[in-house]
């Protein structure tokens, strides 16, 4: 069974939390939602998102996970055994399937970019403006028929070759060795960004504090920001933390996690915003815009443009790797657990039907763009039915069920491992599952359905 099997050191336990959190959420989302929520004030309110809802979410998802030792349907029903708790599993297992169909999606964009940079495809045929040019790229690389699905293929084939391998020898021997290379890489970027001509403006734009552009619209997108970029309400994290040895602090765990990806999301904003302002590229920083049209423009004015572009997208496609795994994980550990399924039959069910409803999504972009739900195409609409009320929904139950549906000695034995750990903050962290954090969630939720 899939649960018996733990991360097998401190490091892997980090590093495979810390892959799955990092993903495009950090490294695309974040700098997207920095420029249209007033700069530095949101990096502010992402803090207090973090501390107040992200780590006692978390840690309210490890208790569950580490406690039951089982998948995320089977962990409630052991915790709760004839109540109906087990039906926010079945939300958490049934969220990130839909998630993985768009989220493949993208990440296939990624291999297709590092693809385009490593054979100079990229930079090739240039006319006269370069942001004609790559916005010719990227409109083919996300929306004609054909590329974007082989592209996908090769994601879900990576996918299915590292979940093979299994928890030790796939997830975490491949955390371990990708996550340093990721942080090097970043750090890589971080002096090139800084160094350039006119960064400064970029830095004061992301760090000096602008309090007059705080509303409550900033700190609605932060809690969403947190969620998201932690990999909250998904089921990933009590799956995952199903496999940490029952030795894990975890208190400490969370921290440390949350503080890599807080510090991942200060190395993007310290990227992208120097280099946007040196170059006084304006505008073209929403969406996936700011990825694959400005970033491109900012390579070229760089020497060696083809290498820093390869780099880039090969950091993107780390970042994206360890986190598909990681959401895939959520559906094969329970085929494994709770049908007794070897590993390899069950990534194989998990992942072959993505190749249709993956490229079902890439085709919504594409030939498929007429079909609309609710005045969206299905690739928006499933992301949309996602993150904004599936997981806010989860998490909050996952609040709920902690704060209240447990009792509290639960919560208090598992993050002290049965008494043996101190640590004052563990009432502090049940005050904020039970009061704090749930509301937050609760107000995202109203407020995204109502907009
Ligand atoms: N936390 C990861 C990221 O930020 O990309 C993984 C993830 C987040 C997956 C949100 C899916 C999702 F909707």
């Amino acid at each position: 069974m899939s649960s018996k099997t733990k991360f097998s050191s401190k490091i892997g336990v980090i590093a495979a939390t810390v892959g799955s959190a990092v993903g495009l959420g950090t490294v695309w989302r974040f700098p997207n939602e920095v420029q249209a929520n007033g700069g530095s004030v949101f990096l502010i309110a992402y803090l207090f998102a973090v501390l107040l809802m992200g780590i006692p979410v978390m840690l309210s998802e490890f208790s569950i996970g580490r406690g039951s030792g089982a998948d995320t349907i089977t962990s409630f029903k052991k915790l709760t055994p004839g109540k109906p708790w087990w039906l926010i599993g079945v939300f958490a297992v049934l969220a990130p399937y839909l998630i993985l169909m768009y989220y493949l999606v993208v990440a296939g964009w990624t291999v297709e970019y590092l693809w385009l940079s490593l054979t100079g495809g990229l930079y090739e045929g240039m006319g006269a403006s370069p942001t004609q040019h790559f916005s010719a790229v990227m409109q083919s690389a996300t929306s004609s028929t054909w590329s974007p699905i082989i592209w996908t293929l090769v994601m879900i084939a990576l996918n299915i070759l590292i979940l093979m391998k299994g928890v030790q020898k796939g997830i975490e021997r491949m955390s371990n060795l990708l996550m340093p290379l990721l942080f090097v890489i970043l750090l890589v970027f971080c002096c090139v960004s800084l160094s350039l001509p006119g960064a400064m403006e970029g830095v004061v734009f992301f760090l000096r504090p602008d309090f007059s552009k705080l509303n409550p619209g900033v700190l609605i997108s932060a809690v969403g920001q947190a969620f998201f970029s932690l990999s909250l309400g998904m089921g990933i994290l009590i799956t995952y933390s199903s496999y940490f040895p029952k030795t894990t602090n975890l208190p400490r765990t969370a921290t440390k996690v949350s503080a890599l990806v807080f510090l991942v999301a200060v190395m993007m904003g310290l990227i992208i915003f120097p280099a946007v302002k040196a170059f006084g590229i304006e505008g073209e920083t929403q969406g996936a815009a700011l990825i694959f049209v400005t970033l491109p423009q900012i390579f070229m004015e760089l020497p060696f443009p083809q290498f820093w572009s390869s780099l880039f997208f090969f950091l993107l496609l780390v970042a994206t790797l360890t986190s598909t795994v990681s959401i895939a994980e959520v559906a094969i550990a329970y085929l494994c657990d709770t049908f007794h399924m070897s590993r390899r039959k069950s990534c194989l069910i998990v992942l072959l039907p993505m190749v249709l409803f993956s490229s079902v999504c890439s085709l919504s972009l594409g030939v498929l763009s007429d079909v609309r739900v609710f005045g969206l195409n299905i690739f928006d609409l499933i992301d949309y039915t996602t993150s904004n009320i599936m997981l806010p929904l989860v998490a909050f139950a996952v609040c709920i069920y902690v704060g209240y549906g447990l009792p509290k000695s639960f919560f208090f034995k598992e993050l002290s491992n049965d008494g043996s750990l101190k640590s004052r903050m563990t009432a502090v962290y049940y005050f904020l599952i039970r009061y704090v954090s749930p509301l937050l969630l609760l107000t995202v939720f109203i407020n995204k359905i109502i907009s």
